[in-house]
């Protein structure tokens, strides 16, 4: 089993960004949790991408159809309007769950919408970087539940 766990705008300044909301780890930082908590878990293959774009997002989710057993993403700011995304992770098969470092809930009224979670498996925000722990966990499970 492999994950693919997609970083949306603004992840690549994470520790220098807000901290409060985000954390004081650096990006690398971030992804050497995330690579080292997927081997833990069990995943044969973790790959860490992360992008600005929309455009790219949503070719790195149709190319993960054919390449992933499921995909974590943290869609930043794009989680709150980019149907785009939505209906890129619709049109795959593959389980996709939707993540987040900061608890969305207790923020701004923009925050608390997101149109990509109808599409996703399921959705963990406000654990800092464990929230990558709980959605790796829960996509592994998942992956195991369905093959049994
Ligand atoms: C975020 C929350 C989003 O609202 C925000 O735009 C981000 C990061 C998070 O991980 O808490 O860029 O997705």
């Amino acid at each position: 089993m492999n994950v693919l766990v997609i970083n949306g705008p603004n992840l690549n300044l994470t520790g220098e960004r807000n901290p409060s909301q985000y954390g004081s780890d650096n990006y690398e930082t971030l992804c050497a949790y995330i690579k080292e908590t997927a081997k833990q878990i069990g995943f044969s293959e973790c790959e860490v991408f992360q992008s600005n774009h929309e455009g790219d997002i949503i070719d790195e989710l149709h190319a993960a159809r054919n390449e992933f057993s499921g995909v974590i993403l943290n869609a930043g700011a794009y989680t709150h309007y980019s149907y785009a995304i939505r209906d890129a992770i619709e049109a795959i098969k593959i389980p996709v769950i939707e993540v987040h470092l900061s608890n969305v809930h207790a923020r701004e009224d923009f925050r608390r919408v997101s149109v990509i979670a109808p599409a996703c498996k399921g959705s963990i925000a406000g654990f800092g970087k464990i929230s990558y722990k709980a959605a790796l966990t829960a996509l592994f499970d998942t992956l195991v539940d369905n093959l049994g």
